[in-house]
């Protein structure tokens, strides 16, 4: 009995001092696994914010791995389709259709520098995001990417009904055997455009148009071109701050960051994490200046290859800046699809003058097939994590 006794002090004694070591061991390295696990998910901010955490949700880093810093790298089994198999491209993409001649800009493949991103698979999109709904926001650079997505999914499953619906501001396509749509919402500011006495007044503070974007499971948004837009193609009169104060004009800049700020309020009142995930498409860039790649005679015109090297030797567009600070600035985490930099170095990419719809010469939009494939496989990847 008395030597039981002892033996039973001597096992609580044991078990107390395993207890003690493995707690001693678990609170002194699980603050290293912490930092660690926060490293790969989060990033510049990780020091003061948990992966969770919109800022570090931001963050593009994927297992250590940036996906927007790489090179493009020439892969033959691109593209991903063929344009002439894919009903949903419009005349001012289809560059093959309008008499481009050279194909080398369809084989470049994206590649990041410590990691691959996985094959696009639209099958296995669609069976992901059954019964589900994902709108495309903004711009033709948004028209852009949705049609380069649709195209790209209907490659996977050629033989799937389709049931596609095109209308000024809102136009769709519906993988009708998933119950999938793919929605496009055209609305080049974000914030609206009134048509009032004075003429049409661009409110930076009012997002009224923004009851379609409700009830989506997958958001991007993208706006910048046409806040740079003057004269016959700006898109507006005036510009209105508050409910009264009306503006000619102003610093282009500023007026996006107020349009963006605005908008921003209204994906943290209006969006549901927990339901609706979602990304902002990064600033687009244009080719027009050729003294941005050293080159001061040209433009997109004729370029055939894209830049080698991991950036671009203009710089980024200053609208990227406008761009981090309002993401930065919210509550809902918002997945910045930073893809201006890797587009910059494709100034081969554009329809120039091989496009069914602009009589001029585009520097603007992109090729389908063509760049904003490689955007939607960094979409499609980012949505793996
Ligand atoms: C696309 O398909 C058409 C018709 O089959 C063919 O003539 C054309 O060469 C193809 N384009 C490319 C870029 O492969
Ligand atoms: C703007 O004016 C309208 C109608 O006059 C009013 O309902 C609204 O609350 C005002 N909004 C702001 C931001 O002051």
């Amino acid at each position: 009995m008395f030597a039981g006794h002892h033996k039973s002090h001597l096992l609580v004694c044991a078990t107390l001092l395993q207890t003690f070591f493995f707690l001693f061991f678990f609170f002194s390295l699980s603050p290293t696994f912490a930092d660690g696990a926060r490293h790969h998910g989060g990033g510049r901010h990780s020091s003061q914010h948990k992966s969770t955490s919109p800022r570090a949700r931001q963050q593009i880093i994927i297992g250590g791995c940036n996906l927007f810093q790489g090179s493009w790298v020439l892969d033959l089994s691109y593209p991903f389709y063929n344009s002439s198999s894919c009903p949903f491209i419009d005349a001012e993409f289809d560059c093959q259709k309008y008499g481009r001649p050279d194909k080398q800009y369809l084989k470049y493949a994206w590649k990041p520098d410590s990691c691959d991103i996985p094959r696009f698979d639209g099958g296995e999109m669609l069976r992901r995001w059954r019964g589900k709904k994902i709108m495309f926001v903004g711009d033709s650079l948004s028209l852009n990417m949705w049609e380069s997505l649709s195209c790209m999914i209907h490659a996977s499953v050629p033989n799937s009904k389709t049931t596609f619906a095109r209308k000024e501001s809102l136009s769709s396509v519906t993988f009708e055997d998933y119950g999938v749509t793919i929605y496009m919402y055209r609305t080049p500011y974000l914030v609206d455009i009134v048509r009032e006495q004075v003429g049409r007044v661009l409110k930076l503070d009012s997002i009224l148009g923004g009851g379609a974007w409700k009830g989506m499971d997958l958001l991007i948004f993208n706006s910048w071109h046409w806040w740079t837009h003057t004269g016959e193609s700006q898109g507006w009169d005036y510009m209105e701050v508050g409910n009264s104060t009306l503006y000619k004009d102003m610093n282009r800049m500023d007026a996006f960051f107020m349009g963006l700020t605005t908008w921003a309020k209204w994906v943290d009142l209006n969006v549901d994490p927990s339901k609706t995930r979602v990304f902002f498409q990064g600033i687009s860039p244009t080719h027009y200046q050729g003294r941005e790649w050293n080159q001061p005679t040209r433009s997109c015109v004729g370029e055939q290859e894209p830049l080698s090297g991991a950036s671009y030797p203009g710089g980024l567009p200053p609208a990227t800046n406008v761009v981090t600070r309002v993401l930065s600035s919210m509550k809902t985490p918002v997945y910045l699809l930073d893809i201006t930099m890797l587009s910059q170095l494709r100034k081969d990419a554009h329809p120039s003058s091989y496009s069914g719809d602009h009589s001029g010469n585009d520097c603007s939009h992109w090729c389908l097939p063509g760049l904003p494939d490689t955007w939607n496989q960094l979409l499609y990847a980012a949505l793996a994590m």
